[in-house]
């Protein structure tokens, strides 16, 4: 099934091809991830709530990929050091394990690797590594956390970038609607819902939306058709590759859970997922949906919201002697 929703993928505007392929959707289902090492994903977590992280002592990786909504902050761009505005949309971490790279544009390959991102972003959490593992080695009862999941006490950066990474990994959503029908519910969906399937498979939003994500497979360009307008200055793709033809080009966002995780666009600007999806149609494939396909495309796209993960709040350690005492509203440092 999985070859033949790339072959689909692949066919691309042959999509009557891709139809004709009995049973083989573009679509696979999520599925709930094997836990290799509990206590490696229980110290992950702790990290992950982790306010100490931060310069100010106040944000965590939660503050922006809030787990309580659909792992993002529901923002346009988000709030960092200082009240600092982002430059660009938080992406939920919810199933973001699964997707080709991180970040819109895809500047870090894995989990681990972006998660040392945010810590040292002057935009966002606004610490150093250097900072982070002298805070963590400071506080005493991360020891037994450290030495069960690694075998020793040692605190590095490696290591919490690495444990908050099988953390994210455990963050997955199965068991929406849209994968009950996947796997043979034909009553898990409405007809309405189905019909928006239909439209969003036939029209070609699976070009791009395909896989058990829906996105996070690919780098395509936001506005192949008709050039998207936005005041957000970012480039995509081309801040890394230095190439114009680059610029606009973004990872392909994953569509679970989307329901939960407006506003849309790199840019945050569109609040609404109608509009998105119309927005979508007209700048991706030339389309210019009633709103009669608008409403079915976006019942169907309501069905893909899956169990949201079920994490008991950690209790966190508390500061030791030699804990930095923070001080959220210090001079900013001049350079
Ligand atoms: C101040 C808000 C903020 C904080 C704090 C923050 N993030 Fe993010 N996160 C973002 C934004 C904004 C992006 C998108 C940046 C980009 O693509 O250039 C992002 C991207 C990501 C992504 C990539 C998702 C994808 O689909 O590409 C992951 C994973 C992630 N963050 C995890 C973390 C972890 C782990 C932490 C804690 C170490 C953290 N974030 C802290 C705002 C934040
Ligand atoms: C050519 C590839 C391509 C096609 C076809 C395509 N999309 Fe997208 N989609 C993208 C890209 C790239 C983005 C991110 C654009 C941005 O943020 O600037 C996106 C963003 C989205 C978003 C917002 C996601 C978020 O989290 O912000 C939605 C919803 C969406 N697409 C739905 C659709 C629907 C519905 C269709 C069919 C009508 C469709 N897409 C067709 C590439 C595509």
């Amino acid at each position: 099934m999985k070859k033949l929703a790339l072959s689909c993928a692949i066919a691309g505007a042959m999509m009557s091809l891709c139809a004709s392929v009995q049973a083989a959707e573009p679509i696979d289902p999520i599925e709930p991830v094997e836990v290799k090492n509990p206590a490696l994903v229980e110290l992950g977590k702790m990290l992950f709530f982790e306010p100490r992280l931060s310069r100010s002592g106040f944000i965590s990786c939660n503050s922006c990929h809030n787990l309580a909504t659909g792992g993002v902050d529901n923002l346009q761009t988000s709030i960092g050091d200082r009240w600092a505005q982002g430059p660009i949309n938080s992406p939920t971490v919810l199933n973001s394990f699964g997707q080709v790279a991180q970040f819109w544009d895809g500047r870090a390959k894995t989990l681990a690797e972006q998660a040392a991102g945010p810590i040292a972003n002057p935009l966002e959490m606004a610490s150093t590594h250097e900072m982070a593992v002298k805070v963590i080695a400071s506080i005493p009862g991360y020891a037994p956390y450290f030495k069960k999941a690694f075998g020793d006490a040692e605190v590095n950066i490696k290591r919490i970038t690495e444990a908050m990474a099988e953390f994210e990994r455990t963050l997955v959503t199965p068991n929406a609607r849209f994968d009950k029908w996947l796997k043979g519910d034909k009553n898990a969906i409405t007809q309405q819902e189905l019909n928006g399937y239909k439209i969003f498979k036939e029209s070609g939003c699976t070009i791009c939306h395909n896989g058990a994500q829906l996105g996070g497979q690919s780098f395509q360009k936001m506005g192949v058709v008709r050039p998207y307008k936005t005041t957000n200055t970012s480039e995509g793709v081309k801040a890394i590759s230095g190439r114009d033809q680059d610029r606009m080009t973004f990872k392909v966002p994953m569509l679970r859970n989307i329901e939960l995780t407006y506003p849309y666009f790199h840019d945050g600007a569109v609040w609404s997922l109608e509009e998105s999806v119309s927005i979508m149609g007209d700048l991706q494939l030339g389309k210019r949906y009633t709103k009669q396909e608008i409403d079915d495309i976006t019942a169907f796209l309501k069905t893909l919201t899956g169990d949201q993960p079920k994490v008991e709040y950690p209790v966190l350690p508390p500061s030791g002697p030699n804990t930095p005492k923070f001080d959220p509203w210090a001079k900013a440092q001049t350079k």
